[in-house]
């Protein structure tokens, strides 16, 4: 089973989103266990403080070490050994799909700790946090939505979650490239049809129409991750010839 303990002040923001559809399924089905603990809980004064204004003045509030320490620990000292902490947070290195895969294979317990306010003191980073994780480069009021989202990440990925690897594997972001476009029923819709070759019941046509969509996808929309892929194969060079003829053509 895979663990994830949540360090949050606001534990009841996260929960629908861990007890519902695939995650809530996981771990009912104990391939996972997501925890929140209420950060609060671990003051040592009787105003449960948690936040106090930060040295050197300044607008706004820092979240004091002390309360987080001995949140931190207590997970820990159940556990009976040192986890791998990460804090997320807009300073942190930007998280990508190599991330989650990283922390699904490298790990089998995690602890995510959110921020809020200005952030946290940072001698508690500098005591118990091993990585430190943004979602993106803009700045959001606490990090819940961010530790819903490495979370998510993680967990999907683990053994028996999905129910099937090929639900991840072909995926956008897997190996470099960009996911092709989905269709459904009907086969007309507002005017709009199916690309015929999905009706075609050819698979292999079919494969190589998506990997195309993908590569186009990749190319039009993220050169950064296009620059980077390795097309050099026989049936990628096809494809790429083929990408050049058709927009010659017009
Ligand atoms: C208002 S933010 C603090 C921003 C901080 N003062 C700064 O300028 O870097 C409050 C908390 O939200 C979370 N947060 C906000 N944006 C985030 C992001 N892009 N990625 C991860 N966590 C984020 C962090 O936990 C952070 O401590």
């Amino acid at each position: 089973m895979y663990r994830i303990d949540i360090m949050t002040l606001f534990p009841d923001t996260l929960g629908d989103m861990l007890c519902e559809s695939i995650l809530g399924r996981a771990q009912e089905r104990g391939f996972i266990r997501i925890e929140c603990h209420q950060i609060r809980d671990h003051t040592r004064n009787k105003q449960k403080q948690v936040d106090d204004y930060p040295y050197g003045g300044g607008k706004g509030a820092v979240m004091q070490a002390d309360p987080l320490y001995h949140c931190w620990n207590h997970i820990c000292t159940e556990a009976g050994e040192r986890i791998h902490t990460i804090y997320l947070t807009p300073v942190g290195q930007v998280f990508r799909q190599e991330d989650a895969k990283r922390l699904s294979t490298d790990y089998d317990r995690l602890i995510l700790v959110c921020g809020h306010y200005e952030g946290v003191d940072q001698r508690f980073i500098d005591e118990c946090v091993d990585e430190e994780v943004s979602i993106g480069d803009f700045v959001l009021t606490g990090g819940e939505i961010p530790a819903l989202a490495v979370a998510d990440a993680v967990c999907r990925l683990v053994p028996g979650v999905l129910s099937d690897p090929e639900c991840f594997i072909n995926e956008s972001h897997w190996d470099g490239l960009l996911e092709h476009p989905h269709y459904s029923r009907p086969e007309v819709w507002h005017d709009r049809p199916v690309p015929p070759i999905l009706l075609s019941g050819h698979h292999a046509n079919i494969e190589k129409w998506r990997r195309k969509q993908s590569i186009l996808r990749t190319r039009n929309r993220r050169p950064d991750l296009y620059e980077r892929l390795d097309l050099s194969s026989k049936a990628d060079l096809k494809l790429l010839r083929e990408i050049a003829a058709e927009e010659i053509e017009g």
